[in-house]
């Protein structure tokens, strides 16, 4: 069998959402499983994730499946919902909703009397500035004065923009607007922080955080490892050596022809390609680790098989190679590619074996 392989390591995920807890000891904690948990896979990684207050989804059928899996802790739909319909699934499931927009409101007040009988929270966006969703300063105030005479159980939610770049102006701007609405709508639950802002701003934790990429052990900062952070990477993704190929000086690898051998060498073809999830386009030099040892991919990402240089190293067939994991970074190949750790995980396809260790 073709062994392209994405371990999920349990142990690692309860051990980053301790890490929330340390960060955050007085929030409760929404743990973000969108995206099938940024790719790990939602079913095998609630269990590991069971102590968490709350889940984070971004649309209805994210909720359900984690409803069917057997989970009751409430859950936040981030972007709310989608249209009226949607509505008396989401009380049926005791979720919760984010309202970002007029018609969202509307939505919730036709079902106004059996949302606040379940005790069901809502959460109120405030656009305090990235300019995505929410409501801006001047009408959120009185839109929260409102749902709470009502009865409504209210939330103040917020997202920042750069909570991953140092001393970015819009942090400020964001913050103040943030405290200022909180001040007004005084007494209010509030949550602005993701995986980057749980690290940096201990302040702002309030009572509900949100983290997200943390959790799968991957850095939300460019200048920051997860080693650093002290987070460990939940997701191994290995394959293994199908093909060994002694190559001549002035020899090529693969389509195009890219990579010309400058001397002889050694390569063996791995059995990943972009069809797994594994990137294609590397503007710069890419690795993946083989018995311990650092090595390059040479020549182009095909759909089923890369090339890696393996000349002076114990390879032969069989042998697993880590494409990421914990010695080959996930945001390491993901610079290398010329995008984020969180990209690389999320799509990630369903073509390889999925284990869980
Ligand atoms: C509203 C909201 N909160 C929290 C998060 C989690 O962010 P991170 O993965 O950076 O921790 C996200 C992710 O995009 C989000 O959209």
């Amino acid at each position: 069998m073709r062994q392209a392989t994405v371990y999920i390591d349990s142990s690692a995920l309860q051990y980053n959402l301790n890490r929330v807890k340390q960060l955050a000891p007085n929030a409760k904690i929404i743990s973000m499983v969108k995206a099938n948990a940024y790719g790990h896979g939602v079913k095998d990684c609630l269990a590991a994730l069971a102590s968490t207050d709350a889940f984070g989804v971004a649309c209805l059928e994210e909720a359900l499946e984690i409803r069917e899996l057997g989970y009751s802790q409430p859950i936040t739909l981030i972007e709310g919902i989608f249209s009226a319909d949607e509505m008396a699934v989401v009380i049926a499931n005791n979720l919760e909703v984010v309202v970002h927009h007029q018609l969202q409101l509307d939505w919730l007040h036709a079902h106004k009397d059996a949302y606040i009988a379940k005790n069901l929270k809502i959460w109120v966006k405030l656009n305090s500035g990235m300019n995505r969703l929410g409501f801006k300063v001047s009408e959120i105030i009185e839109i929260i004065h409102t749902l709470k005479a009502e009865g409504f159980t209210c939330v103040l939610a917020m997202h920042f923009a750069n909570a991953d770049t140092e001393n970015h102006p819009l942090n400020e701007q964001q913050k103040n607007q943030f405290l200022d609405v909180k001040e007004a709508c005084a007494p209010i639950m509030a949550s602005c922080c993701n995986s980057a802002a749980i690290f940096k701003w201990p302040e702002l934790n309030f009572d509900f955080v949100r983290p997200g990429i943390m959790l799968y052990g991957a850095s939300p900062f460019a200048d920051q490892s997860a080693n650093d952070l002290d987070i460990k990477p939940v997701m191994t993704f290995t394959a293994e050596i199908i093909a060994l190929n002694h190559i001549q000086a002035g020899e090529s690898v693969g389509y195009g022809s890219t990579f010309v051998a400058k001397q002889d060498m050694d390569i063996a073809i791995v059995s990943i390609g972009y069809g797994d999830g594994y990137p294609r386009a590397f503007p710069k030099q890419n690795y993946v680790v083989i018995d311990g040892q650092t090595t390059p991919v040479v020549g182009r990402v095909a759909m089923d098989m890369i090339a890696i240089d393996v000349t002076g190293l114990n390879a032969s067939l069989g042998t697993p190679v880590e494409l990421w994991g914990k010695k080959r970074l996930v945001d390491a190949v993901a610079e290398a590619n010329g995008t984020i750790g969180y990209e690389l995980l999320c799509r990630m396809t369903h073509r390889p074996l999925r284990k869980q260790i």
